[in-house]
């Protein structure tokens, strides 16, 4: 018999058409792509500057003096053993998307006065680190004249770039005659270290690069800046998860005394 239509005579031709109608048969849907493999986390050891920067930083806290206070130096050493064990740990490294502020203008100047005062390793791994820096103003509301004056930048804690949920670590720079209005920290113990330019707090000093200056939990600070040079401090923020995660940055005068 000749010319049958069944249908291994529509397999051998490759026939689309429905072998019963005629009417022509849906294709066969493609089959969906396997989902793409995640992307492994990146990791602390995969960033060699940013590791010499914690470990510069690491070397601060462990060499500088405590000028003989107990406090300072129980501060200075749980910012070192959180550090410790931060890259004992080769964390997740959350990269940024770099952003700037006005006062990044002087940055250049103030990494230039850092590689060339007492802390000048840390200066220079910072000028290899500085394009990759997000820098931001982290409060709701501030004064006008501080969003050209003042921003920061981190370097650790829970929002990365090195992801660590027992301190934040962070850059914070001035423009020159720069002031900073009073805030404080509920529940975080803050200590500064100044890399370059001469700054005061609440008008008691003036610190010169390679001080350390320690804040209490909720104890009010005002910087003032000096007006020959930009400001560039490090700084260190131990306390609770709970409290990194979400520090609740806002001026504000201290309480009247009763
Ligand atoms: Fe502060």
């Amino acid at each position: 018999m000749t010319g049958a239509a069944g249908p291994a005579a529509e397999t051998a031709t490759g026939s689309a058409c429905d072998g019963a109608t005629g009417a022509p048969r849906e294709p066969e849907p493609e089959p969906e792509p396997a989902p793409a493999p995640e992307p492994a986390p990146q990791r602390l050891s995969q960033w060699a500057d940013w590791r010499w920067l914690l470990t510069d930083l690491d070397e601060v806290y462990r060499r500088s003096s405590a000028g003989g206070s107990a406090i300072i130096r129980s501060h200075q050493k749980r910012v070192r053993d959180a550090l410790g064990r931060l890259m004992q740990s080769n964390p997740p490294f959350i990269p940024r998307q770099p952003e700037s502020r006005p006062v990044t203008a002087h940055l250049p100047r103030a990494l230039d006065l850092a590689a060339n005062g007492p802390l000048a390793s840390m200066g220079r791994t910072l000028s290899r680190v500085a394009p990759e820096l997000a820098w931001e103003y982290g409060y709701d509301r501030m004064p006008g004249a501080l969003a050209s004056r003042y921003a920061f930048a981190e370097l650790a804690g829970p929002r990365g770039p090195v992801a660590s949920d027992e301190v934040i670590l962070g850059l914070v720079l001035f423009s020159p005659g720069a002031v900073y209005p009073q805030h404080a920290h509920e529940g975080i113990e803050e200590s500064y270290v100044s890399l370059a330019g001469a700054w005061s707090e609440n008008d008691a000093a003036v610190y010169a690069p390679g001080s350390l200056i320690l804040n209490r939990p909720g104890q009010h600070h005002r910087i003032t800046v000096g007006d020959k040079a930009p400001c560039l401090l490090a700084y260190a923020w131990i306390g609770g998860a709970d409290r990194l995660s979400a520090p609740g940055m806002r001026f504000g005068k201290p309480p009247r005394k009763a």
